[in-house]
């Protein structure tokens, strides 16, 4: 590919964006509806560039999931290890639901429009084979801020860390370079939200709301904030990062305040641990009261593969 073209396929670390897509989609069980979505996961960074050429520089990014019952009739490959459908996680209060989806394109870009243009273009090449299960469209808040108003993304991994924690790697070669991907669609109870003090939000968080300091964790068995409840090591004591890419989305109109919580890991149990620890709450009972304000209408997980091995879909 020409590096006058600022565009790589299936960029899981594609740099934070104004502007992001989140579309998933099933596929229709109309006659050709398999091969046309093989041949379109095949040619699609033929499509990104038809798009990202148009403005070099708002950094144009399209990753692709395929989720776990679609892998096999869309790839005909050996599944990734990990890869199950999104486990439904109870808690005493809150419910992380489970819901369906074979695609997900994350489609990111400085521009909306670019955006809009790409999954405009895609739908027409995908055709009756999909039906739209979800389409949000996110925007950047002030300094990477969510809706409840913290800063949001801070602990992702940077440099090096990046493909340590995101990248499959020899662990599992027939998918190596590929990445888990888990998506949740959560709409905040915002005026509760705001009758609680500074203070009490921060200690939810885990992080000061104005300057976003880090505060310490809660002592043992006591209540934790979110950013400890997202921490996860394994038996051995290494701490486990995932890559996030969380977008606003809403409309004050309607009274809807969202976050789009969308996380790439090489490791699909680290993100489940995560939300169990989130939900069931760590000790189990001390749930993250994030979701006291915080319900998710959605959750999928999906594969990324490389690539490389999109591009061999279009072999019939
Ligand atoms: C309503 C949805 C959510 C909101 C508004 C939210 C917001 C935040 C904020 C403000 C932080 C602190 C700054 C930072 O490091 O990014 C944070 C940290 C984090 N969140 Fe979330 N989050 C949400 C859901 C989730 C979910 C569902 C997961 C995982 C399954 C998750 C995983 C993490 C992780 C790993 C960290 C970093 C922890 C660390 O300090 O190492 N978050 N989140």
């Amino acid at each position: 590919m020409s590096s006058r073209v600022p565009f790589k396929p299936q960029q899981v670390d594609a740099p934070l964006t104004q502007s992001a897509t989140f579309l998933v989609l099933s596929i229709t069980d109309t006659a050709d509806a398999i091969r046309t979505v093989r041949s379109t996961l095949a040619s699609v960074g033929d499509l990104s560039k038809n798009v990202s050429i148009r403005d070099l520089s708002a950094s144009f990014a399209c990753t692709i999931g395929i989720g776990s019952d679609a892998w096999d009739r869309v790839t005909r490959l050996p599944r990734p290890a990990e890869l199950h459908p999104f486990p439904e996680v109870k808690g005493n209060k809150h419910t992380a639901v489970s819901t369906p989806g074979d695609l997900l394109f994350h489609i990111r870009s400085e521009r909306r429009d670019l955006c809009f243009e790409f999954e405009k273009q895609l739908l027409d090449t995908l055709g009756d084979s999909v039906k739209v299960v979800d389409e949000t469209v996110g925007f950047r808040y002030f300094d990477v801020r969510d809706l409840l108003g913290f800063v949001d993304g801070t602990a992702n991994p940077v440099g090096p860390g990046v493909p340590t924690s995101v990248l499959v790697a020899e662990e599992d070669t027939p998918v190596i370079g590929g990445s888990y991907i888990v998506i949740q669609k959560y709409v905040h109870d915002i005026n509760s939200w705001r009758t609680l003090k500074a203070e009490q939000q921060e200690s939810i968080i885990g992080r000061t709301k104005f300057d976003n300091m880090e505060l310490d964790d809660a002592p043992l068995q006591q209540q934790q904030s979110h950013k400890s409840l997202a921490t996860i090591s394994d038996s051995n004591g290494n701490e486990h990062e995932i890559l996030r890419d969380n977008m606003p989305f809403g409309s004050p109109g309607s009274g809807e305040f969202g976050t789009y919580f969308i996380g790439y890991s090489r490791r699909l149990w680290v993100i489940e641990k995560m939300l169990q620890r989130m939900f069931v709450g760590e000790p189990p009972g001390l749930h993250d009261r994030l979701l006291d304000f915080s319900t998710p209408l959605t959750g999928t997980t999906f594969f990324a593969p490389s690539a490389s091995l999109l591009e061999t879909l279009d072999d019939d």
